[in-house]
């Protein structure tokens, strides 16, 4: 797998954060990201209209600290990339137009990525020597994806959540318990000093032979516990249960799709990977059946420009250049899809 040797300039404002990175191939220089959780927190959630144009205001000093933390000039860069897909339109936009102005600027190559190829290939930064083929664990607050990866570019999801993400899911029990949002990692964090079957909860798995998940029913019984125990209900506890009945799902789906795919290493990625129970339950499980697991380094679970600069580097190498008519698209399937 060949990545570009030269720096290159990332951008990532597929959602809410603003984040800019300089990459050298899988060496990563900086990586920056600006958050916009505390506005999103007044709301509940994000609103696109106000994600945008905070984009605006954050994109360009987003670009000039990752430069300043590279130790890299601009004139430097060899190349830009952009996440021009999946994501809110107008949130995409503001970081398309200002690679394409960067890129034109500087008369460099300008690659348009695929939001969810950075997550698949974020692992790499840990293991560069990461063997293909392997199956993806991709769970972010949008995506709960498992991605048979051939290898660099081949990507083919054998099964996904029907209804909410996992990161939804954490972020939705998260509120119901009464944390800000999104909630996950509070809930997690909660979750250390309870009792994980304390309170019964469903589990997402689907009767059926397939390794797709739903986890719109954990969410109603959530509801409902927090109803019936009113005051009585204890938060640790019922944040173990609620996170015990999202990651044990995961794990054991993972677990059957390596199996059956006959696939020995199985690698972690995405918002929700961030989550120790989710890390240390797949390694533990995986060991067992002799499964090899290589996490994302926690810096780029949560979105991040520098796993779109790796796949960037990825897709420049290989040749690949976006004209100045480089649009965004709200959905796009992943590349590669093979039969
Ligand atoms: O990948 P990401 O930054 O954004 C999307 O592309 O969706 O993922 C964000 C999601 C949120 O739902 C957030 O609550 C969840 O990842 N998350 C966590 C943890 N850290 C972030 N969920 C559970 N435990 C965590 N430690
Ligand atoms: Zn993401």
């Amino acid at each position: 797998m060949d990545f570009l040797a030269e720096p290159i300039l990332a951008i990532e404002s597929s959602c809410d954060e603003t984040a800019a990175a300089v990459v050298e191939g899988l060496a990563i220089r900086s990586n920056v990201v600006s958050s916009q959780v505390d506005l999103h927190a007044v709301t509940g959630g994000v609103v696109p209209e106000v994600a945008a144009r905070a984009h605006v205001e954050a994109v360009l000093p987003a670009v000039i600290l990752a430069l300043e933390q590279s130790g890299l000039d601009l004139l430097k860069m060899c190349g830009i990339a952009v996440t021009n897909r999946p994501g809110l339109i107008g949130c995409l936009s503001v970081g398309v137009t200002a690679a394409k102005a960067l890129a034109y600027s500087l008369g460099v190559p300008l690659v348009g990525v695929h939001h969810l190829e950075g997550h698949i290939l974020s692992p790499l930064a840990s293991e560069p020597s990461l063997p293909f083929p392997h199956l993806c664990l991709l769970v972010s607050g949008g995506h709960t994806e498992l991605v048979d990866v051939r290898e660099p570019g081949k990507y083919q999801v054998i099964g996904q959540t029907r209804d909410d993400a996992a990161g939804e899911a954490f972020d939705k029990c998260a509120r119901l318990l009464g944390f800000e949002y999104p909630g996950g990692r509070e809930l997690s964090e909660a979750a250390l000093k309870g009792d994980r079957d304390r309170y019964p909860l469903p589990r997402a798995l689907m009767k059926e032979e397939t390794f797709d998940l739903s986890f719109s029913g954990l969410k109603t019984a959530v509801l409902r516990l927090v109803e019936s125990q009113g005051a009585k209900l204890d938060v640790a506890h019922a944040a173990a249960s609620i996170q015990r009945a999202i990651v044990e799902p995961l794990v054991s789906k993972t677990l059957s799709a390596a199996e059956v795919l006959g696939r020995s290493t199985v690698t972690l990625a995405g918002g929700v990977a961030a989550n120790r129970e989710l890390r240390e339950t797949l390694a533990r499980e995986c060991g067992r059946s002799g499964v090899n697991v290589v996490c994302s380094p926690l810096e780029l679970c949560t979105d991040n420009a520098a796993m779109i600069g790796i796949a960037g580097s990825f897709r420049l190498a290989l040749g690949e250049r976006d004209g100045f008519d480089l649009d965004c698209y709200a959905n796009a399937e992943l590349p590669g899809r093979h039969p």
